[in-house]
C-alpha cells in the first residue's frame, strides 16, 4: 500500500512536469518577445540620441519661454518632427537664418501664414538664436 502510494506520487510529479512544458514554451516565447522589444527600444533610443548636439534630455519644448511665437511653434512645427528637431539647433542660427528655415518649412507645408513667419522668426531668434 505504501509502495503504491509512492508510485502514484511519482506519477503525479511526472504528469505535473509534463504539463508544465507547455506553459514553459510559452514563457520562453514571451521572454524572447520582450528581448526583441528591448533591443528595438534600445536601438531606437541610441538612434534618436545619435543625432546632433544641443539641448540634452528633458522635454525640450517645455523649456522654452511662453510667447506668441511659442504657440505658432508648437502648433505648426511639431507635425512632421519633434520640437527637439528645432530646439537642438539652439545657438546655431542668426535671425535671418531662422527666418529662412521657417520659410523653408512653410514651403514644406508648415501651417504658418506670412504674419506668423515674422512672429515665429523673431521668437526663434530670441530664444534659440546665435548670440
Ligand atoms: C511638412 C513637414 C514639416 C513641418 C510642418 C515642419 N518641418 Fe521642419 N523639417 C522638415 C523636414 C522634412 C526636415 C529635414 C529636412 C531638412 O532639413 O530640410 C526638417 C528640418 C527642420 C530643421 C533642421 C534644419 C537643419 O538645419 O538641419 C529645423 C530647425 C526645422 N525643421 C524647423 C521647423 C520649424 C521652425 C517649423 C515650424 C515653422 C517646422 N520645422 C515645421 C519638415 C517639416
Amino acid at each position: 500500500m505504501t509502495g503504491g502510494g509512492t508510485y502514484n506520487a511519482h506519477m503525479a510529479v511526472g504528469l505535473t512536469l509534463g504539463a508544465m512544458t507547455v506553459p514553459g514554451t510559452l514563457y520562453r516565447r514571451v521572454t524572447l518577445f520582450l528581448e526583441l522589444l528591448t533591443v528595438t527600444l534600445l536601438v531606437g533610443a541610441a538612434y534618436g540620441s545619435a543625432t546632433p548636439v544641443g539641448a540634452a534630455g528633458g522635454a525640450p519644448g517645455d523649456d522654452l519661454p511662453e510667447g506668441p511665437g511659442k504657440k505658432v511653434l508648437v502648433r505648426a512645427c511639431t507635425t512632421c518632427h519633434d520640437l527637439d528637431e528645432v530646439v537642438k539647433f539652439k545657438g546655431y542660427y542668426t535671425k535671418p537664418q531662422w527666418r529662412d528655415i521657417v520659410v523653408t518649412m512653410k514651403e514644406y507645408g508648415a501651417d504658418v501664414d506670412d504674419a506668423e513667419v515674422e512672429v515665429l522668426s523673431d521668437y526663434l531668434a530670441e530664444v534659440l538664436g546665435k548670440k
